[in-house]
This record gives structure tokens, sequence and C-alpha cells, in this order.
């Protein structure tokens, strides 16, 4: 094709009519399907661990709508400290126990679970073997692991994985599917479903209220003023800062894609 037929075809209506197209919505699904996804394994009365419940906002919902009692779990005080005072707000006391530990040491909580929910932890876990050994030990024979997390594709590429790899809470291995699936076949675990999310969650965040356009404002911004955040802030929370706000954009260029597993214990 001669260079002036491409021009031609570049500002030609088929062009601007598939950016129309693209400017509709395909319905993404939102992060509450994890929740209604996570009812079909609760019934009334069940009891549900949330392994790395920071807030415990997820928690109180999957004890509210499935009227069952739950345990959170996580590392950070500050978290465990918000998660209270949120179940306290919600008049949920008597039925949300939290700890502040890792879910390796879910053992140590005395319990038994229906479900346990780790929802985006698994890539932020230094000993993934010790973390799954944790849940499969609380598990109900009949019980589910409901894990969401995220796992590298073909287009991460070294350059990427090196700027991810100065992320201050994230295990870069965490992140490789093969490690994953390992890790779940040696704690006991059988796949029972694989739902690969994609960008579906991000899609449908950006509709509403553009988060990635605010990270790449901020990575902007960052980059701009390097000099001056690094002498203030130091180098270290420069370089997570740049790579938290990548973590998003590169959900979106599929880079990273969002999967949630079901697992049973084999
Ligand atoms: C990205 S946040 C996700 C929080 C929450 N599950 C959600 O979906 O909003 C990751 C959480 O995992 C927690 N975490 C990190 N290592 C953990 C471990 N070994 N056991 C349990 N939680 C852990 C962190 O403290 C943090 O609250």
């Amino acid at each position: 094709m001669e260079h002036a037929e491409q021009l031609a075809r570049v500002y030609g209506p088929t062009t601007w009519d598939l950016y129309a197209e693209l400017d509709r919505s395909l319905a993404p699904r939102g992060p509450d399907w994890l929740l209604t996804k996570a009812s079909e394994y609760l019934k009334p009365g069940d009891v549900v661990l949330d392994a790395g419940c920071r807030d415990a906002a997820h928690l109180i919902q999957l004890v509210r709508d499935n009227n069952v009692t739950g345990y959170g779990v996580d590392p950070v005080p500050l978290h465990i400290a918000r998660a209270q005072e949120a179940v306290d707000a919600a008049d949920l006391t008597g039925r949300i126990a939290l700890q502040c530990t890792g879910m390796e040491e879910a053992p140590a909580l005395g319990e038994q679970f229906d479900l346990v929910w780790c929802r985006d932890v698994l890539e932020q876990v230094a000993d993934l073997p010790g973390a799954l050994a944790g849940v499969s030990q609380v598990l109900k024979p009949a019980g589910h692991l409901l894990v969401f997390t995220q796992v590298a594709t073909e287009l991460l590429d070294a350059q990427d994985t090196a700027l991810l790899g100065a992320h201050l809470g994230n295990v870069l291995s965490n992140l490789d599917p093969h490690t994953l699936e390992t890790a779940f076949g040696q704690a006991g675990f059988a796949i029972e479903e694989k739902v690969v999310i994609g960008t579906e969650w991000r899609e449908y965040a950006e509709e509403r209220t553009q988060p990635v356009s605010r990270a790449l404002l901020r990575l902007a911004r960052l980059r701009r003023t390097r000099d001056q955040i690094v002498a203030v802030h130091g180098q270290d929370v420069y370089e997570h800062v740049e790579a938290n706000l990548h973590w998003e954009v590169f959900q979106f260029l599929g880079k990273l894609a969002p999967t949630v597993d079901v697992l049973r214990r084999r």
C-alpha cells in the first residue's frame, strides 16, 4: 500500500468507527464478583478466614452477606487496629475475631474453616509454602481456599520485572504462575476452578473513578521531581512508589494477569 493510501486509511471512517466502538463499555465484571463467588462456598453458620484482611472490609461483607462468623489475620499492626475499628463500627464484634499474625500461623487460631478468602495477598507473602501450609491445615476437609492474585504474563519483560523488584512489599517469585501452582500442589491443594480476570476489574474501576489515570499522573509528577523526592524521602521509597504506580498499569497492559483459583484439599 502506498503511504498516501495508508494515510487515507488512518484518517478514514473505519478507524474512527473503531475508536467509537472502543468507547463503549464491554460490561466488565467488578471486584464484587469475587464476593458472589465466595458465597457459592458458604452457608449460614459456616466459619470463614480472611487471610490478609487489611481493614476487614471484605471480611465484614462476607460475614454479613452469608450469615457466617469470621476470623481475620494480618501481620501489620496498623491494619489490625483499623480492622478492629471497622468491625466494632459494623457491630460485628461478637462474630469476627482478629489476630495480628501471618497466615502461616493460622493453625494457632485453633479453628477449622469452611472457606479461606485470600485476596491480593500471595504476591506479598515471604514464605509461600509456609503460608499455604498454614491455611491447608485449618481448612475443613470439604472446605475451599479462594485465592485472588496476580501472575506475570509473557508480556512482562526483564525491564518491567526489574522495576517491580523495587516494590518493598511484593515477592517477585510469587508472580510466576508455575511457582504458584507448584506451591499449591505441594501444600496439598488441587485447583477446582481457575478464572482469569485479566483487565476486567481494571476496566470496571477506570470506567467509574479513573484510578489508573491518577496513577499515571502521579508517576509523571514523581519522575519530574525525582531529585527532591529522593532527598526528602529516600531512594528506596522513591523506587517503591515508582514500582507500585506501575502495578495497575501493568494489569491494564496485560503484563500482570489478575487470576482467581478455587482450591480444594486433595
Ligand atoms: C494488597 S493488600 C490486600 C488486602 C486485602 N486482602 C484486600 O484485598 O483489600 C495485602 C495484604 O496482605 C497482608 N499480608 C502480607 N503478608 C501476609 C502474610 N504472610 N499473611 C497474611 N497477610 C499478609 C498485608 O499486610 C496486606 O494487608
